[in-house]
Order: structure tokens, then sequence, then C-alpha cells
């Protein structure tokens, strides 16, 4: 059974798809099996991992119960397209719509260590689909001052999942991310979540840097783009192992860490 994690915010441009895209270079590169699944109908993740666009089935075929999860892998990523759009519509009137992506995973589920779920930016079915689907939420906040807002709104998202369709969903962690620490106004950013969120902030702090558009537009990982800076993800994936309860420490994400140029 793989551990399955939905990354969310209530908030567009978090980093949640940079968070899945990255985590899941490193958790393969420690010898973990990762499947992503693309479930924003901007399709982003799919380009960050350069899944050929024509590629089907997507997860929109999946949902809307025309191919099995099984077939719309390619290369590790269920990709999605806009046609995850209309899937999500024609879902709306079904009964049973919360638990669409949880049925379909089990497809998969054996096949994998680790089910990483990139939700869109919104709160709407496919995001409580993946919260359903889950046994981990991993909450990314930008450091901004309204972050404490926009994940308040999400921990009642996933509050609401617990209390009814998921009462095993477990918060996995608040990613504080983007961040630049040299500013006041990130530190006290930061300072405010702790106080709300305790010990569900995660110590890694992803930094921020126009490296990171530069290597999805080159769809190329972090890691190999600025491995400086991949350091953040290999420490936020060494944290969440531990959360997680998977000892393997990242050994192969450093090895090509100082290989790299
Ligand atoms: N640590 C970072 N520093 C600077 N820019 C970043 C960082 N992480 C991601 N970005 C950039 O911020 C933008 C938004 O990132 P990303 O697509 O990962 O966010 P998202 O939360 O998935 O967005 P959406 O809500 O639209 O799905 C992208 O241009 C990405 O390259
Ligand atoms: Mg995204």
């Amino acid at each position: 059974m793989a551990q399955k994690i939905a990354v969310l915010s209530q908030k567009g441009g978090t980093g949640k798809t940079t968070a899945v895209r990255t985590l899941a270079d490193v958790f393969r590169r420690t010898g973990l099996d990762v499947l992503a699944v693309d479930l924003d109908p901007q399709g982003n993740l799919s380009d960050y991992f350069d899944v050929d666009p024509e590629a089907t089935p997507t997860v929109g075929d999946v949902l809307s119960g025309s191919a099995r999860a099984r077939d719309a892998v390619h290369d590790g990523v269920i990709p999605a397209n806009l046609s995850l759009a209309e899937a999500e519509l024609s879902m709306a009137g079904k009964m049973g719509r919360e638990l669409i992506l949880r049925k379909a995973l089990k497809d998969v589920d054996a096949d994998h260590d680790i089910i990483l779920v990139d939700c869109p930016p919104a709160l709407g079915l496919l995001t409580v689909n993946a919260l359903v689907a889950a046994d981990w939420a991993l909450l990314s906040a930008e450091a901004q001052y309204f972050a404490l807002q926009g994940v308040e709104q999400a921990l009642q998202v996933i509050e609401l999942a617990r209390d009814g369709l998921n009462p095993d969903l477990q918060l996995l962690g608040v990613l504080f991310n983007i961040a630049d620490m040299r500013t006041v106004h990130s530190r006290e950013a930061y300072d405010s979540l702790r106080e709300h969120v305790g010990d569900k902030l995660l110590d890694t702090v992803v930094r921020q840097s126009i490296a990171y558009a530069e290597s999805a537009e080159r769809a190329v990982s972090i890691l190999d783009h600025r491995p400086d800076l991949g350091e953040d993800y290999v420490q936020l994936a060494s944290e969440l192992l531990g959360r997680l309860g998977l000892t393997s420490a990242p050994r192969a994400a450093h090895s090509s860490r100082t290989s790299a140029p």
C-alpha cells in the first residue's frame, strides 16, 4: 500500500506543483517508487514533468470512468489537461462524487511506495477528492502575511474530510514555501504560523529563487538545475519521511547533488 499525500493550498501560486514535482524527484532518488497525480486542469505538473501533451488516457478519463488509473500512468505521472475541468463538472452530479479518486487509485495503490497528488488552487470537488483518497495532507503556504488565513481555510476543509468521509486523514505538515527569510515580513509570517499550527509547521523552509521558474520552464528538476537550492527539498523530503515513518535517508539525492556540476 502506498502512502498517499495530497498537496494543497487554498490560494494559487503557493508552490504546490513545484513541491510535488521536486519531492517526487527526491523520493525517487532515495529508491522509492513514486506516482505523481496531476489533479489540476491547468496541467502544470504534467508540464513540469514534460509529459507529452497528447498522452492519453489522463486523470480526466480516469475520473469520468472511461479509463483505469493503471493505464493512465505515463512515466510515473498521471497527467491532466483541460478535459479534467469537464470531468469535474460531470462528477458533480454523481452519487459518491467525493469518493471517485479514492476508488480509482485502488488500482495502483500496491504498485507504489508514495502517491503524491497535486491539487488545483481551490478547495472544491477535486481537492475534496484528493483529501478523501489521501492518508496525509500537506499544506503549502506562501511566505506572506496572508498565509495564515489560507492555511486556516485549508485546515477547515481537512477537518471536514476527516469528520465525514476520511476519518484516518492526517495533517502531514504545513510547508512555509517561497520564503525570503532575510525579510522581517517573512520571519514574522513564519512565527505567526508557528503560533497557530505549532509543530505541524515543518522546520524546513523552501527558499525563494527565480531559479524555480527557470527550472520549470526547462522541465529540469531544481535538483539538477540548482543543486544548492535543491538542498531545501532534500531536507524537506527527509523531514517528511521521518513523519511518514519511512526511515530511508535520501542518500541517492545527496550523491547526485555532489556529483552535479
Ligand atoms: N521556492 C520558489 N521560489 C521562487 N519561485 C518559486 C518557488 N517555488 C515555485 N516557484 C514559482 O512560483 C510559481 C508558482 O509555483 P507552482 O506552480 O509550484 O505553484 P502552485 O501552488 O502549484 O500554483 P497553482 O495554484 O497555480 O497551481 C511558478 O512560477 C514556480 O516556478
Ligand atoms: Mg499547481
